[in-house]
């Protein structure tokens, strides 16, 4: 099938590639000229694993193009997926520009030819509705096409995997017509996957997106809340969250407490979702709660560490991970930006290190001491702090680390090392809720 991306983010791009692995010939639009020149010479413009090997490949195959013709691309097109951003205006609910601004683009190239639209980016429900307002408000009256909601599940650092394997398929849409069309884009991965095929109502599909994504941070900020409990009260979050994660009802995966959850999802689809359930009527109480714990994280994190070190002015501190997760070079509301800002402000001198995310940090904060590895990073300092848990910090040999501080105290903001490990090795040692 021909297939348009317009939008080639992490979202967008992963999609269009894997959508061009599985067979289908497919144009991504962007209209960001910098991206686009990367992308023309195989270059992805992030780090995510596999996935420049496989725009490598199918832009060889001759199955995968980028450009900036909308409009050609809309016109040889049979489903064209909107994969732009939508960033949280200042009182938490989704920006919608981008997507309108697409939605007139698109307007203008629609004809008799039958066409499916595809929000795949994240939206508050009901957005699809006012695609379809837009398109139809814009297009020539002959136009011919459906909006439906086809929402990613993809994790930055594994994203090409999600997509691939996903551990669910979801299609809202109103009528057989745009379902058939859906079903056969999603053929090939249908035919050699066990994931379900869930197809839903426009409507379900855009709340399934924000219902997931404000559970799994529901989660996160649970394990944080017992995280605490256990800090006060003397016990260790890492048994007691094993012991609940156990239960199949409950699942041990998202309890892991830390420095609090970032990314360019959660804190915007959480603040999103807050909105709609505001606009709906309906208590958003829960989800308050969720976000304020997740900021409190974080605060609580940075507090630790200025009473252990008291005066931070003139102290150099470590930082290993800035990235908000491993395996990505996306530093979007990572927490360690946050606690770099703070322990800045302090009066500290930050060392940092992160394996791919320094480019993009040195951006924010051009003045920060870059080091090559987690070893120059100690290297004087008063305390090492860990933000991100890239595997290889977990394999630090840490009695070379003591020998370079100068004082060896490690803040482990996500919990890589054990307790009683970092002590024999002679380290003051905080965790998170142990
Ligand atoms: C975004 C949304 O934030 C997320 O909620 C949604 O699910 C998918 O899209 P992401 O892919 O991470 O996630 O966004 P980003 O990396 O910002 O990529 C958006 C791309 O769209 C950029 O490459 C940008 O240049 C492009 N774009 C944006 C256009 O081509 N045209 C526009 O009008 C606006
Ligand atoms: C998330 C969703 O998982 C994905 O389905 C959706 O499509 C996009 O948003 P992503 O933001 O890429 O994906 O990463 P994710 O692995 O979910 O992690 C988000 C944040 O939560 C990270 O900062 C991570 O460190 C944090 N986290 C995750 C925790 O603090 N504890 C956990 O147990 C899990």
């Amino acid at each position: 099938m021909k297939l348009a991306i317009i939008g080639t983010g992490y979202v967008g791009l992963t999609t269009g590639t894997c959508l061009a692995e599985l067979g289908h010939e497919v144009i991504c639009v962007d209209n960001d000229p910098v991206k686009l020149e990367k992308l023309k010479s195989n270059k992805s413009p992030i780090f995510e694993p596999g996935l420049e090997e496989l725009i490598a490949k199918n832009t060889a195959a001759g199955n995968l193009v980028f450009t900036d013709d909308i409009s050609n691309t809309v016109k040889n097109s049979e489903v064209i997926f909107i994969c732009v951003n939508t960033p949280p205006k200042p009182d938490g609910q989704a920006d919608l520009k981008y997507v309108e601004a697409v939605a007139r683009e698109i307007s203008q190239s629609l004809n008799s030819d039958y066409k499916v639209i595809v929000d795949k980016s994240t939206v508050p429900v009901r957005t699809a509705e006012k695609v379809k307002e837009t398109l139809l408000r814009y297009s020539d009256k002959n136009a011919k096409f459906d909006v439906v909601s086809n929402p990613e599940f993809l994790k930055e650092g594994t994203a090409v995997i999600d997509t691939l394997e996903p551990d669910r398929i979801v299609i809202g849409v109103d009528n057989e017509e745009s379902k058939a069309v859906m079903l056969k884009v999603y053929k090939p991965l249908i035919d050699k996957s066990p994931a379900p095929v869930k197809i839903v109502s426009v409507r379900s599909a855009e709340l399934i997106k924000h219902g997931a994504n404000t559970f799994l941070a529901t989660k996160i900020s649970f394990a944080n809340l017992i995280a605490e409990a256990c800090e006060v009260a003397g016990a260790d979050a890492l048994e007691v969250l094993e012991a609940i994660g156990l239960d199949d009802r409950i699942g041990s995966k998202f309890l892991n407490p830390g420095v609090g959850f970032g990314g360019s999802c959660f804190p915007k689809d959480i603040s999103a979702f807050k909105k709609t359930l505001e606009v709906l009527g309906i208590d958003p109480s829960l989800v308050s709660a969720i976000e304020l714990i997740n900021e409190h994280a974080t605060e609580r994190f940075v507090k630790k560490i200025e009473k252990q070190l008291w005066v931070l002015d003139g102290k150099t501190i470590g930082i290993l991970g800035l990235a908000f997760k491993p395996n990505t070079d996306d530093i979007r509301n990572a927490p360690a930006l946050k606690i770099i800002s703070k322990l800045v402000a302090d009066g500290a001198k930050i060392k940092a290190y992160d394996p791919e995310a320094m480019e993009n940090t040195k951006k924010v904060f051009p003045n920060l001491e870059y080091c090559p590895d987690p070893y120059e990073v100690s290297k004087g300092s008063e305390a090492l702090i860990v933000c991100t848990e890239w595997p290889e910090f977990k394999k630090l040999d840490l009695q070379q680390i003591k020998s370079l501080m100068k004082t060896p105290i490690i803040f482990d903001g996500r919990n890589i090392f054990n307790p009683s490990d970092a002590s024999k090795n002679g380290f003051k040692y905080f965790g998170i809720g142990r």
